[in-house]
């Protein structure tokens, strides 16, 4: 196990914390998280296998098993650093939310797991300690995101490589999905700002009378046209289950602070960032990507 760089300010249960007064970070998103990932703790392993493969398909099992010490910043529920414990040696999670009590909870059974509250752009490691990194659906939630990139490459060893996903800035979508997108963003103000109960009954209410209607048109398209079906707003979530669609409606509309990126932006970022041999995968969800140390 590594040792860490610095000794923790304070313990939250068993969890060592190194959150303090860290400038890039979003204080009502990340409390928002902290609530998120307490009302969804628990993913069985098959869902989790489910939807890492869509996640993970750039980065296979059979590269997975070849990295000894990994990181999983901004881990929420603990459901990515799972699924890679399976294959790495060990991992980190780290997550400057309430979320790391879960991802604690979640990984219990796993030895080769220590999961510490901290935030990106104060990781309590050595620069150059772990030859995987994964950031799943984290630094488009962080003010600075190229800052908040920056520190974390930095903790990457040469030749170590990088998981990252990213919000789509919509660019490769039709004018009518994008106009869609931007009206959903009314209805997102409102609701991020909500106290915690009436967020997640209106997050559910998206869910049931938004989602599932938008995702019924999606499956009914697909049936006629695959191609055109493919184009419909939501139709990630035809194959998701229920679950699935409650939690991302919470992520979605729940979350004060989001950014997106094009792929362009993406790639400027990692190289600023110290990444080189950037690689998208072309499928959902856009844009994940993994860059390797150079
Ligand atoms: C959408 S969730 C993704 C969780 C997990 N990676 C997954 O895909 O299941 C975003 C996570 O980023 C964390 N987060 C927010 N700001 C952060 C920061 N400055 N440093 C590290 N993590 C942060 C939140 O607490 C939250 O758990």
């Amino acid at each position: 196990m590594i040792s860490f760089s610095r000794p923790p300010i304070a313990w939250l249960e068993d969890i060592p914390s190194f959150v303090d007064g860290d400038k890039n970070i979003d204080r009502a998103t990340v409390e928002a998280f902290g609530d998120e990932w307490t009302r969804f703790d628990s993913f069985s392993d098959g869902e989790i296998d489910f939807v890492a493969a869509e996640y993970f398909d750039i980065l296979p099992a059979e590269k997975l098993k070849h990295f000894k010490n990994a990181i999983d910043v901004g881990c929420g529920s603990g459901r990515w650093t799972r699924f890679i414990a399976k294959h790495v040696d060990f991992v980190d999670a780290v997550d400057p939310s309430e979320a790391c009590l879960v991802a604690r909870r979640n990984t219990a059974d796993l030895e080769n797991v220590r999961v510490s509250q901290a935030s990106v752009n104060a990781l309590p490691f050595a620069d150059r300690t772990f030859d995987l990194a994964i950031c799943l659906g984290v630094l488009h939630h962080v003010p600075n995101t190229q800052e908040a990139l920056t520190s974390l490459c930095k903790k990457i060893s040469f030749g170590g490589t990088l998981l990252l996903y990213l919000y789509y800035d919509l660019s490769n979508r039709s004018m009518p999905y994008r106009l869609l997108h931007r009206a959903s963003e009314i209805p997102r103000k409102i609701v991020a700002r909500l106290p915690h109960n009436l967020k997640n009954l209106s997050c559910d209410l998206l869910a049931m009378f938004v989602y599932v209607p938008l995702i019924g048109l999606a499956k009914l398209t697909n049936a006629l046209s695959k191609n055109l079906g493919q184009r419909m707003p939501l139709h990630y979530y035809t194959n998701k289950s229920w679950n699935i669609i409650r939690n991302d409606s919470r992520d979605r509309f729940g979350t004060p602070l989001e950014q997106r990126f094009s792929q362009i932006e993406i790639e400027n970022m990692l190289h600023t960032a110290g990444m080189s041999n950037v690689h998208f995968s072309s499928n959902a969800p856009f844009w994940h990507c993994t860059a390797v140390k150079s």
